[in-house]
């Protein structure tokens, strides 16, 4: 009861509304018909959820739960581990009162909201594994593992604990740093972690940055990368590891230098008009959360021994931190370690893309699987 007792002993600071949970749930203005019926008979859960004080829970609407349940892919995450159910609604629960207003461009153009998701199981970042939050035209879009998009389609349903969002498509949990690569395509950076030895210790114990270099960036020093010993490797990748730390976009500062995994070796930061740079790379894509940190993509691959590199911002690309760059007969490390599939995530925030079976409309189910994984996983999420 780890959870619900920390639930419980936390200060009552909110309690601006009278309405429970299940008020909201039942209120025909949400209409969260389908999560209402997966709930039915959850006493447990939603006592504690209507104890609960200072949390923001986010609530997926009929079509999130219809989506949900024609994902094969997660059912089957779901049902290969009996926690990852619990992890998931954990993951959907904030720990503070976040409403719409806190989340505009003004206060901050992103924020990292931390979950209630903090099992070692699933994550090893402190203080809970992180929700980005993102205000842009008047819309708030939550982004998860897999660089998953989700708006926020109805805010501020207050309750007794909190408030509650309502979503359309569920979050993500950030996987693990092999098949979160992969699934970004960068998949050269996946295998050079997995020959040097690297992936499956990363963040074991404690949270961790990591930097990506793109395919491109691997591909054009191919060459000599692609013969190093397999230290040298480990020499050259531990330098895209900062220990210690989840450095998230919002906390990375112009001219800040963090200490990496090789040789105590530092890198340098810039930030020039809003582009951020490491030593000679650009940062292509900020923030693709995994289950111990957070993953930048660059576009170089950051050298050791080559401290000094420094960045053209004004350049559409930067010159390879390497001398003697030149290409092979296909990207290095790349083999065996699969290609990213192009499902939902990759969708735009305002078009989910089509629902899963055409022209199906939202029925409220009873199958008995795939309702007792959710009752299963509530259960679990109580006792926790
Ligand atoms: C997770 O959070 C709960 C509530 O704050 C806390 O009691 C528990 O110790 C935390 N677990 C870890 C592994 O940090
Ligand atoms: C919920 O509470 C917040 C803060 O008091 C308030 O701004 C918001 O309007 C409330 N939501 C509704 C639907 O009343
Ligand atoms: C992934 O990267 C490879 C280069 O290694 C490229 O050919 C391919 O188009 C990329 N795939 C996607 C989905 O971006
Ligand atoms: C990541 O998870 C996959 C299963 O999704 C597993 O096969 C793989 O061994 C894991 N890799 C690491 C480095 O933990
Ligand atoms: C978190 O760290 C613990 C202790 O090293 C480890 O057992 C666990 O597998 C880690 N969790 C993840 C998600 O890597
Ligand atoms: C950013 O940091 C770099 C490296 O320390 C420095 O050369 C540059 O002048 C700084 N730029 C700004 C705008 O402060
Ligand atoms: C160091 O990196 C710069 C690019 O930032 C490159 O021009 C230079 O050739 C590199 N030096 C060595 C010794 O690799």
């Amino acid at each position: 009861m780890k959870l619900a007792k920390h639930l419980l002993a936390m200060p009552i600071a909110v309690g601006i509304s009278a309405q429970t949970f299940s008020d909201v749930l039942s209120d025909p203005n949400a209409a969260l018909e389908l999560l209402n019926s997966y709930l039915a008979g959850e006493e447990a859960l939603f006592a504690l959820l209507s104890t609960a004080k200072d949390i923001t829970v986010l609530a997926p609407s009929n079509e999130a739960l219809y989506r949900l349940e024609n994902d094969e892919a997660m059912i089957a995450r779901f049902a290969a581990d009996p926690g990852m159910m619990g992890a998931f609604l954990k993951y959907h629960v904030f720990s503070g009162v976040w409403y719409s207003s806190s989340f505009t461009a003004a206060k901050s153009p992103v924020t990292f909201v931390p979950t209630m998701l903090n099992d070692t199981a699933f994550t090893n970042v402190t203080g809970g594994q992180r929700v980005k939050a993102r205000a842009k035209n008047g819309e708030v879009v939550l982004y998860s593992g897999m660089l998953t998009q989700t708006p926020i389609r109805s805010a501020n349903y207050n309750f007794s604990g909190g408030t509650i969002h309502i979503i359309d498509r569920v979050l993500t949990i950030p996987a693990n740093i092999t098949d979160t690569l992969v699934s970004a395509n960068l998949t050269a950076a996946a295998g050079a972690l997995k020959v040097a030895k690297m992936a499956q210790g990363i963040g074991q114990g404690n949270q961790v940055t990591v930097l990506a270099p793109d395919n491109d960036a691997f591909n054009a020093i191919g060459k000599v990368i692609g013969a190093m010993s397999t230290a040298d490797l480990a020499a050259v990748m531990g330098y895209h590891v900062i220990p210690g730390q989840a450095l998230y976009s919002d906390m990375i500062k112009n001219g800040s230098t963090e200490t990496t995994t090789t040789q105590n070796e530092a890198v340098l930061f810039r930030v020039e008009d809003g582009a951020i740079f490491v030593n000679g790379a650009r940062v292509i894509q900020t923030d693709i959360l995994f289950d111990n940190g957070v993953i930048h993509m660059l576009d170089g691959v950051l050298n050791p021994q080559n401290t000094s590199a420094a960045p053209n911002p004004t350049a559409a690309t930067q010159a390879p931190a390497f001398s003697g760059a030149g290409t092979t007969n296909g990207v290095p490390f790349t083999s065996g370690i699969g290609t990213p599939t192009s499902a939902g995530p990759t969708a735009t925030v305002t078009d989910l893309g089509p629902l899963p079976v055409a022209g199906a409309p939202v029925p409220l189910r009873t199958g008995a699987v795939r309702a007792a994984l959710l009752f299963g996983g509530a259960a679990m999420f109580v006792n926790a």
